[in-house]
């Protein structure tokens, strides 16, 4: 199988996942645009931290400053260049943004630009539709943090085309992960999963069975799960656990509707690592738990 790098790389929200997303692309040696509608600074901060990191690990093959040369980031999607062999959105979990800016997109591109979205739960199906030509669309799941991970979720809609799927999974294979390729599904497979998981882990801890050390422990030695589903829970944020169950729920069925301790949780504040307090007391500064 070939591996080929894409050339040029655009990436849409410069966040947690966008900078993570730049960053591996830049890695392989594509140029990378970043188009951050909100702090740029930041979000090219998030980049030379990833970069350090990777470099601390001895996983740069450059500097972090040459691979850093490769990347910039622009304000405007009107900057996104239009030979980008990728665009890779990866703005708030928000149908209209998304679409918002997928249709925005694909006005400044050239007809040989593939298109993704890096949505953990949305309908590719449904967001493709604003565009003129939907078979360049495709779902491209990354996990977080983006380096370390090495998985990639392909999700194809009815629509999404077989050049797009083969370019997607190339790129992936460039980036050395591995991909799994499903069908356009709510929560495809991985969100599914990992979501219903969680929830029944907060139920068995609502209902007293046991604690959230025990239920972790449980899952990690006896099922061997690199990480229990209470400290994963912690980690993806307690609220955007909460918002995909609720979409999980009203389109899969009541399985998924959230335990009352998950929305009690968020409505106190405690959405997990990043406020110090989930189901673990953590240390904002060193993200340890305590
Ligand atoms: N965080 C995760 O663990 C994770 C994992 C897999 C997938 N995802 C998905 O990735 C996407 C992004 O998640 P995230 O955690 O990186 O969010 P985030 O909030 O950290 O980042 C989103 C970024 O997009 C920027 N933005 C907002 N509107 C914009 C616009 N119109 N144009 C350009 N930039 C804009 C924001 O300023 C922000 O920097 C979501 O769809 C999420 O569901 C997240």
């Amino acid at each position: 199988m070939t591996r080929q790098t894409p050339d040029t790389v655009a990436v849409i929200g410069g966040g947690r996942m966008g900078a993570g997303i730049a960053q591996v692309f830049a890695t392989l040696g594509s140029e990378v645009t970043v188009i951050e509608a909100g702090d740029r600074d930041a979000a090219h901060a998030r980049i030379v931290k990833g970069l350090d990191v990777a470099a601390a690990k001895g996983k740069l093959a450059a500097t972090p400053g040459q691979v850093l040369s490769q990347v910039q980031v622009v304000a405007d999607i009107a900057d996104l260049p239009a030979d980008s062999a990728l665009v890779v959105e990866a703005v708030p979990e928000d149908v209209a943004l998304k679409a918002d800016v997928l249709a925005a997109a694909e006005k400044v591109v050239g007809a040989q630009t593939v298109l993704a979205t890096n949505t953990s739960s949305l309908s590719i199906g449904e967001l493709g539709v604003v565009l003129a030509d939907p078979s360049r669309f495709i779902g491209m799941h990354f996990f977080n943090p983006v380096p370390a991970s090495s998985l990639v979720e392909i999700v194809r809609s009815e629509a999404t085309g077989e050049a797009t799927v083969a370019a997607v999974v190339d790129y992936v294979a460039a980036l050395g992960k591995q991909s799994i390729v499903v069908q356009d599904s709510p929560g495809f497979a991985t969100s599914r999963l990992g979501v219903a998981l969680g929830l029944e882990a907060i139920r068995v801890l609502a209902d007293g069975v046991a604690d959230a050390e025990s239920i972790d422990r449980a899952m990690e030695l006896g099922y061997r799960h690199a990480m229990g589903p209470l400290r994963s829970t912690d980690l993806v944020g307690l609220d955007v656990r909460l918002a995909i169950a609720e979409h999980l729920a009203s389109t899969l069925g009541a399985r998924f509707e959230p335990p009352q301790l998950l929305r009690d949780k968020v409505s106190r504040g405690e959405t997990g690592r990043k406020a110090g307090q989930g189901f673990y007391p953590w240390d904002t500064a060193t993200k340890e738990a305590r």
